[in-house]
């Protein structure tokens, strides 16, 4: 198996860029952390009663939550499939945890793209994003809007807010980034895998920069 790890600020697209890459690619399967997060949450699952807060706040949930659904993932998923893990690692002792899950599976790690996006216009697309509780399918009301407004183009269901993209929390989420992710800068180029992609610009070009990439 091969893993390529997708990371970027808050909003900078690693959910739109992913989402698009395995629908044209069938040997490609995205896993966002952040994803497996909100499910557990949404089933009141012991590990998301305990993420909840964190979130909320927009601060890390302890890794060993999420590394162990990280594991399980990896563990389905197997085989020759390329894995796209999106928002795991977050920190360089999440790398380090990964680095132990590859070696266990015998999986490699391919590539480390980073989506680079300047801060302004990640607050714009975190505030203007809605996603659908049902198919998860995300949006924005106006760079990527629904065909009709408020509603899922796939399944037709009411789009949300998400709990965490309030003003106050996007701000904490962009601060702990700076403080706690952005070291895998490092610690990825050290080891020749870190993969620098332009975040802005016409969404067909950035999907088309990050399959490159990977
Ligand atoms: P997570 O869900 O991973 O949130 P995030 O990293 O903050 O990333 P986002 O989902 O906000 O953004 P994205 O980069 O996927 O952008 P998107 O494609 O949606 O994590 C949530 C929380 O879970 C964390 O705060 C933390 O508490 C916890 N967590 C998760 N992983 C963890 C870990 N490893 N360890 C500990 N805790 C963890 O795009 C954003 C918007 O922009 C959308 O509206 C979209 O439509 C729009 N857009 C996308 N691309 C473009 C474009 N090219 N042009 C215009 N608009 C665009």
């Amino acid at each position: 198996m091969k893993i390529v790890v997708l990371f970027g600020a808050p909003g900078s697209g690693k959910g739109t860029v992913a989402g698009r890459l395995v629908a044209e690619d069938s040997t490609l399967r995205h896993v966002s952390s952040g994803d497996l997060l909100r499910d557990a949450v949404k089933c009141r699952t012991a590990a998301g009663v305990e993420a909840e807060g964190y979130m909320k706040r927009g601060e890390l949930v302890p890794d060993v939550i999420i590394a162990r659904m990280i594991g399980e993932q990896i563990e389905k998923v197997g085989g020759t499939r390329t894995l796209l893990l999106d928002g795991f690692p977050r920190t360089v002792a999440q790398a380090g945890l990964l680095n132990e899950m590859i070696a266990q599976h015998g999986a490699e790690l391919t590539s480390a793209v980073l989506l680079e996006v300047p801060d302004g216009i990640l607050v714009d697309r975190i505030t203007g994003r809605r996603v659908c509780p049902a198919c998860g399918a995300g949006y924005h009301v106006t760079n990527i809007p629904p065909r009709k407004e408020g509603f899922c183009d796939g399944c037709g269901t009411g789009l949300i807010v998400r709990k965490d993209d309030n003003l106050a929390t996007v701000k904490n989420r962009l601060a702990v980034y700076q403080a706690q992710t952005v070291p895998l800068i490092d610690f990825y180029s050290a080891r020749g895998v870190l993969r620098r992609v332009v975040g802005t610009g016409p969404l067909d070009g950035i999907v088309e920069r990050v399959r490159q990439a990977i």
